[in-house]
């Protein structure tokens, strides 16, 4: 079963090619929200486009399903991504709040046991408030957006206790971080409320390890992709929801489910699998080839 785990990772690497409007266009309704969304912000957004699709089509599936509960984003940088989440709400005339939490100076020390990608270094990623609030008032969106300034352990458990969440970005790089989220949402999340999470494939293995411990106790289905994250709807369990799911053991825990039915449902990922595959097909003939031409010469 651990091979499903490989060949997952494997399949994440998709998200390195890149992918035009004029393709996005090629594979979602023409009346989409993604495609009115992400012209505004692609130049300066950090995500890839199948990641910004996915963070925009959860929280537009929970706001279908009108769930209580604001909208949080733990880890913002310079804010791109909340100019997204503010937009979509927006659009569909929404009273929720955005709730925006980061130290403002960049990731904290990174715990190189649980950390292992010398990317993630302490003070990378660091965008100052005042950037972020000129980004929210440049796209017209600061009024629904309240930015809490500090380490998420000392910042998230000042959170008045009836504050809830429909939905949750968290994209905090680091083992610890995402734990201190994991402790601090859960309890604030409503039933069929989503928490996605970015870098759960990344090798560094930080995110990995923390939302694994976390659903191996809770026995949530973490759904999987597309690109470097996965996503979680709070308190739908394997054989729940109607989701397809795999067990998978996870070393010194117990295992855990995964589902890939969102990814299985999601054109444009299942085309640059593709596409990917079609490119490498050529590699391997032509590499073999100079690999021919190479013996010839011995
Ligand atoms: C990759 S960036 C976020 C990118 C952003 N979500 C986007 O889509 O553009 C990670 C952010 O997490 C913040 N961060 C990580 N750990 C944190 C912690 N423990 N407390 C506060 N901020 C943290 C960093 O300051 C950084 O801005």
């Amino acid at each position: 079963m651990q091979k499903i785990d490989s060949l997952v990772v494997a399949a994440m690497e998709v998200a390195q090619i890149p992918v035009s409007l004029k393709t996005l266009q090629a594979f979602l309704p023409r009346d989409h929200v993604f495609l009115e969304l992400w012209p505004q912000v692609a130049e300066q957004s950090i995500l890839h486009p199948l990641q910004a699709l996915n963070v925009v089509e959860r929280l537009d599936h929970v706001l279908q399903q009108q769930l209580p509960g604001d909208v949080i984003e733990c880890g913002v940088f310079q804010g791109v991504t909340s100019v997204l989440l503010a937009k979509l709400l927006d659009i569909r005339k929404s009273d929720k709040r955005l709730l925006l939490f980061d130290s403002f100076k960049g990731l904290p020390a990174p715990d190189r046991q649980a950390d292992t990608s010398m990317r993630f270094q302490q003070g990378a990623w660091a965008a100052s408030r005042q950037q972020v609030e000129a980004l929210l008032a440049q796209h017209g969106v600061q009024q629904r957006c309240a930015l809490f300034e500090g380490w998420f352990s000392e910042t998230l458990p000042t959170l008045d206790a009836a504050q809830k969440f429909c939905f949750a970005y968290v994209d905090a790089d680091l083992h610890a971080s995402t734990v201190d989220c994991l402790q601090q949402l859960w309890p604030r999340m409503e039933t069929n409320a989503v928490a996605v999470f970015d870098d759960y494939h990344h090798p560094s293995g930080g995110v990995r390890t923390a939302l694994d411990a976390w659903v191996g106790n809770t026995g949530e289905l973490v759904h999987v992709g597309p690109a470097s994250q996965c996503y979680v709807i709070r308190g739908v369990h394997a054989g729940e929801g109607g989701f397809a799911s795999l067990r998978l053991p996870v070393a010194g825990q117990r295992d855990i489910a995964i589902s890939v039915d969102s990814l299985r449902s999601n054109q444009l990922f299942c085309a640059l699998v593709r596409k990917r595959l079609e490119h490498l097909r050529a590699l391997e003939a032509q590499l073999g080839q100079f690999a021919g031409l190479l013996q010839q010469r011995v």
